[in-house]
């Protein structure tokens, strides 16, 4: 149940998302929760909202440990609206007149959305607040995810209120890391890292080494989602660094979607080849995984392999929406190649390739495709093709 101690004076105000299962595009199996933190010091500080609809639960979460018109400020570290949908709520509440501190971009965005009725405080970077025995450090997270991402960091607890950064998807009633299985916890904030902050991840190198520069000592780290990190937070420290990095492993996946069972025939062949020669690899069918969780299973592997029949003398719509998502979170460090049968035209396997090179991922070759169903000779070319890929993938992560 909410509200939450986190240390004391400090709780969590925010809701659980027990039912999403989509978060813009992005498969979300577990729920979510949208975090807020309420702050009690000489000033009472609200560090974040909630989505729009779970604004009257912040309210009674927040009433539940001090009438919420005694706030006297907000802090809004992210303007998406799954973080400050709730802020006209909340303002209507506690009084449009009270500071609503933010970056300057988040300024912007948030009367992009809000409108001009708040009393808009921004704070510059590594500016400081004093609310009473607390004084907070703002840091500026341009593009980690939005322009005006930022971190509000309260140097008498150590604690680094996050935002996006650190989340996961997951909703529990188990608010702190020690509380939920390190293999679950880890594999979602990897989703979450895959999704949403790969493509900044150079971003996120500089970020690390910026905040290792300021010597802040870290004793907890509050995200805007999933659990709070008290028992260990330099390990998703660490895990974020490495996958900032993005340095392949010895893997290869193996991507696609098939009209009459003849593309899948391929890929099972192509996955023995690759497998054949020590690499790890594995199958992912559009039409049953989702793209997120494809995505993240790309994120550390070098070979991407991508299968489409030819339909309407193109690729299938399945394979389509993957690839523009990959494209979107640009992935690095990869090589690739296309496959797919076909009946008389045969165009797949070369969009896929464009799109590929499109990308920025070396193709292996030319890519290899069958006319309608793979006889013993074509499934055999094809298992060979695979112990080329895999070849590959084990030379470059020699
Ligand atoms: Fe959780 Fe970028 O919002």
């Amino acid at each position: 149940m909410r509200p939450k101690e986190v240390v004391k004076g400090i709780y969590n105000v925010g809701v659980i998302d027990w039912n999403i299962r989509d978060f813009h595009g992005y498969s979300t199996e577990r729920g979510s929760t949208y975090n807020a933190f309420l702050v009690m010091d000489e000033k009472i500080v609200l560090i974040d909202t909630v989505k729009k609809p779970f604004a009257e639960s912040l309210l009674d979460n927040i009433s539940k440990i001090v009438d919420p018109q005694r706030i006297d400020c907000v802090i809004s570290n992210h303007a998406e609206p799954d973080h400050s949908g709730g802020l006209p709520d909340v303002m209507a509440r506690i009084g449009m007149d009270k500071p609503v501190y933010c970056s300057k971009l988040g300024e912007k965005n948030l009367r992009r959305h809000y409108g001009d009725g708040f009393n808009y405080q921004p704070v510059p970077d590594k500016g400081e607040m004093t609310i009473g025995k607390r004084t907070f450090t703002f840091l500026e997270t341009r593009m980690l995810h939005w322009p005006d991402s930022m971190f509000t960091y309260d140097k008498t607890d150590r604690i680094l209120f996050s935002s996006d950064a650190f989340g996961q998807h997951y909703a529990g009633q188990e608010m702190f890391d020690d509380e939920v299985e390190p293999v679950i916890l880890f594999h979602q904030a990897k989703k979450y890292y895959a999704n949403i902050l790969q493509l900044y991840s150079d971003r996120i190198a500089k970020l690390i080494e910026t905040v290792a520069g300021l010597k802040i000592a870290i004793d907890m780290i509050c995200p805007d989602h999933g659990v709070i990190f008290r028992k260990d937070p330099g390990r998703i420290i660490e895990a974020y660094k490495t996958w900032s990095e993005r340095k392949p492993l010895k893997k290869a996946v193996v991507i696609y979607d098939t009209m009459w069972n003849s593309t899948v025939k391929m890929a099972e062949a192509i996955l023995c080849g690759i497998s054949d020669e020590g690499v790890q690899v594995a199958p992912y069918s559009l039409r049953s995984v989702h793209r997120s969780d494809v995505m993240t299973e790309v994120m550390n592997a070098k070979a991407v392999l991508i299968g489409s029949p030819t339909l309407n003398n193109t690729i299938y719509p399945t394979v389509a929406d993957f690839l523009t998502y990959m494209k979107g979170l640009r992935p690095v460090n990869k090589i690739g190649a296309a496959f797919g049968s076909y009946g008389w035209s045969g165009e797949a396997v070369k969009v896929i390739g464009g799109s590929l090179e499109e990308m920025g991922i070396e193709l292996i070759d030319q890519g290899l495709k069958v006319q309608y169903v793979p006889d013993k000779e074509n499934l055999k070319s094809c298992y060979e093709w695979g112990r080329k890929i895999g070849a590959a993938v084990a030379a470059s992560c020699e």
